[in-house]
């Protein structure tokens, strides 16, 4: 018997390129899941092109046209409830989300930030990380909580930052690996896998590499 199938929707603001990961590891049976609805808060979001040419239900619910917060996001919460999702995922997702949003999704709403979490929350995170002399950065999958950028982490990817770098560039090679984390969350939630304790995200049946370490620069083993 093939593993049930799960509801998800995503929110988008811009490109959607974490967007077509998903629908990607989806489309090659990677993660048992659908995508039974987009929603962006823009109407000329590159990610509403991606959806509509997966076959993906899509939905613009332009902030600018609510009085608050509060009516913009019932509307999405009504959206989303309609469309039966089970998991929310925000991929791009440039609005800060109401307390009624996050609670009507508690426990099932994941993000992804392009940093090392709790380190550089926010906007402009590269440059930020960069601007500190940070050896590395990375990204963040985690669920959400009434805190802006913050909640248990289910899965974060390091890469280094390189003399040469600008915001672009790290951001680029940020990007690569979030398009590689943020399927394999959501294929562990599909699986029922993640469960948080105490603010910590345990994962079942996963494997952790005691001694592993990363140096930027690298050094050699001797010196
Ligand atoms: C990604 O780097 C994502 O981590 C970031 O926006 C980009 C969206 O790219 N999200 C945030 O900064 C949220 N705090 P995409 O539209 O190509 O997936």
């Amino acid at each position: 018997m093939s593993e049930p199938v799960l509801s998800v929707g995503v929110l988008i603001s811009g490109s959607g390129s974490n967007l077509q990961a998903l629908i990607d590891r989806i489309a090659d049976g990677s993660v048992p899941a659908r995508i039974a609805l987009v929603i962006s808060n823009r109407a000329d979001a590159f990610g509403l092109q991606r959806a509509r040419l997966a076959g993906i239900p899509t939905r613009v619910i332009d902030h600018r046209e609510f009085p608050d917060r509060v009516s913009f996001d019932r509307t999405m919460i009504a959206a989303l409830q309609e469309s039966g999702v089970e998991l929310v995922c925000l991929a791009g997702f440039m609005r800060v989300l109401t307390a009624d949003f996050i609670r009507a999704f508690e426990g099932r709403l994941l993000n992804i930030h392009p940093a090392l979490l709790p380190a550089f929350p926010g906007l402009h995170v590269q440059q930020r990380a960069i601007d500190a002399g940070a050896r590395f950065s990375g990204a963040t999958v985690h669920f959400v909580t009434e805190e802006v950028d913050a909640g248990p982490i289910v899965i974060q990817a390091v890469v280094p930052i390189l003399d040469h770098d600008d915001a672009q560039t790290l951001a680029a090679r940020i990007l690569k690996q979030e398009h590689r984390i943020y399927p394999l969350a959501v294929l562990w939630f599909a699986q029922g896998r993640l469960q948080i304790v105490r603010q910590r995200v345990q994962i079942r049946e996963t494997i952790e590499a005691p001694d592993a370490y990363l140096l930027n620069p690298s050094a050699p083993d001797t010196y």
